[in-house]
């Protein structure tokens, strides 16, 4: 057993799912003729706000918009690190009007460095922060020139990785940082030069089956310590424990319907 880790305070922005719904497929994910229980969606969010709200982080919520059923994703709305926000520009158009929804947040909250970005990205769906590098997804969403753009903007090194499986379409649904440069992810999900570019960098991850990465098990949050885990990625919590992690369980089966769990549903405020 390592030795604990020390959780450090955050702050989310969270979006509740009032107008959440599977009315298109734009990932493996999503069958609109699958039922969708609004409420039971509603109430695994409000679970997830109030289990972070315990731990001590601050949620913000974003005011959810009619006609936009994915905007519970609040993670792909921008990329915010040092108070900069890199604004989203989405794939495909069922999701386009939800970045100029962000960025009006943004700017009404008193932002200052508000990136309206000239290329395709999803936010923190393909992008993840590490104390050395921003981890930069491609192949299924973020275009790839959205890369040199994100490096340019915030001047820290950005780390390009293919994402192959049409499951793990996001960044975010196939790695997770846990804390400064310690990540978790599933390597089937990447190409193979993307997998040895992950090895070399974090030789001491904790790599996740396919199971796991299927139970939306890397789509997770942590603060440090505390690392809320999708309930059903059961094989991740031993391994995290191991580490000194503090792995807390939380059902978000709802939002599965849509591709979407945890971390989809968390954007990060590093301000
Ligand atoms: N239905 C949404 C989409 O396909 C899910 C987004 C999940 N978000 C995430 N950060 N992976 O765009």
């Amino acid at each position: 057993m390592s030795a604990a880790r020390t959780a450090s305070f955050r702050r989310y922005l969270m979006c509740p799912p009032t107008y959440f719904r599977v009315t298109y497929s734009i990932n493996p994910w999503m069958d609109p003729a699958k039922p969708v229980d609004p409420a039971l969606a509603l109430f695994q969010w409000e679970d997830l706000r109030d289990r972070y709200r315990s731990l001590g982080h601050a949620v913000e919520i974003l005011q959810p918009l009619p006609g936009l059923p994915d905007m519970v994703f609040a993670a792909n709305g921008a990329t915010v690190v040092d108070g900069r926000v890199f604004g989203a520009r989405f794939a495909n158009i069922e999701r386009r009007a939800e970045a100029p929804a962000h960025r009006d947040w943004f700017l009404s909250r008193g932002y200052s460095h508000v990136h309206d970005p000239q290329h395709i990205n999803e936010g923190e769906g393909d992008f993840a922060v590490t104390d050395s590098w921003l981890l930069a997804g491609k192949g299924f969403r973020s275009s790839p020139l959205s890369h040199s753009e994100l490096q340019e903007y915030f001047g820290r090194p950005v780390i390009g990785l293919e994402l192959t499986d049409p499951h793990f379409y996001h960044l975010d649904t196939a790695l997770c940082v846990l804390s400064g440069d310690e990540i978790m992810y599933h390597p089937d999900a990447f190409s193979p030069g993307s997998r040895s570019v992950l090895r070399r960098l974090f030789p001491d991850a904790l790599v996740a089956t396919r199971d796991d990465a299927l139970a939306f098990g890397l789509n997770c949050v942590s603060d440090g310590r505390n690392v809320l885990v999708p309930a059903a990625a059961k094989g991740l919590l031993k391994p995290l424990r191991e580490r000194g992690f503090e792995p807390l369980t939380v059902d978000m089966s709802e939002l599965h319907k849509a591709g979407g769990s945890v971390k989809c549903c968390t954007m990060e405020l590093r301000d």
